[in-house]
């Protein structure tokens, strides 16, 4: 599984970056604007959270495929290595092939249907986004969109992946999983309660409770050898 974090906020990227294994982080206009700083200064700022290694998204904002090209080659300028996120509209498909053709990866987002995330692949992209939750909030299956769009990029040997985005709870994170996607990306919030248990909380209380019994307060295995 290939995580990353759905985010802008610097402070939560880089605690993810020392705690988690992070492949990445996305980021959307929304995401963007909560910051309320110039897109220049967020994007610099994560990219020195993160380094060169791991991934960044970014989405661009044209209404026309020409604008999102250019769009695409600004934020490139800024950032080498930056993903450039791209709706699946018409105008988005258009401006996937043409930034496909600059050797630019792109993710294709805003995914609610099986063939958006088809034609996105064909045209160009490396990552496809379902949005698990709105589509269930909606009473319709977001699951099942993110297996359907698997299937179809072995199917076709595509040369694409399935990012799992729009999670509200683990359980949405966990159908993903088996549903095979290839990629995640989750809100901070979210995130942490992958690893949340009471029984693990207790577990490890217990644990110390009995080691400090015999070894003391506040000590390791490093005292105890
Ligand atoms: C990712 O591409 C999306 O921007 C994001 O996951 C949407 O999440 P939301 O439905 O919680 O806004």
């Amino acid at each position: 599984m290939i995580y990353m974090l759905d985010t802008a906020n610097i402070e939560a990227i880089c605690r993810a970056v020392d705690l988690y294994p992070l492949a990445g982080v996305t980021t959307n206009p929304s995401i963007i604007a909560q910051e309320n700083r110039p897109l220049k200064e967020i994007l610099l700022g994560i990219r020195e959270c993160i380094g060169r290694e791991r991934m960044l998204h970014a989405q661009v904002m044209g209404s026309d495929a020409q604008t999102m090209l250019l769009e695409a080659i600004a934020m490139r300028a800024l950032d080498p290595e930056l993903i450039i996120k791209v709706p699946v509209t018409q105008q988005g498909i258009k401006a996937i092939k043409l930034i496909a053709a600059k050797d630019i990866r792109i993710t294709a987002t805003a995914i609610l249907t099986p063939q958006q995330a088809l034609m996105a692949a064909v045209a160009g992209a490396e990552f496809l986004a379902p949005y698990v939750n709105r589509l269930d909030n909606i009473c319709s299956d977001g699951i099942n969109l993110a297996a359907e769009i698997s299937l179809l990029i072995k199917h076709y040997h595509l040369n694409a992946k399935v990012l799992g985005a729009s999670f509200k709870n683990v359980q949405q994170i966990h159908q993903l999983a088996l549903a095979g996607a290839h990629s995640v990306t989750i809100s901070p919030d979210v995130f942490d309660l992958l690893l949340s248990h009471p029984l693990t909380d207790s577990g490890v209380a217990g644990f110390r409770a009995d080691w400090e019994k015999i070894y003391g307060d506040n000590t390791n295995v490093l005292d105890a050898l």
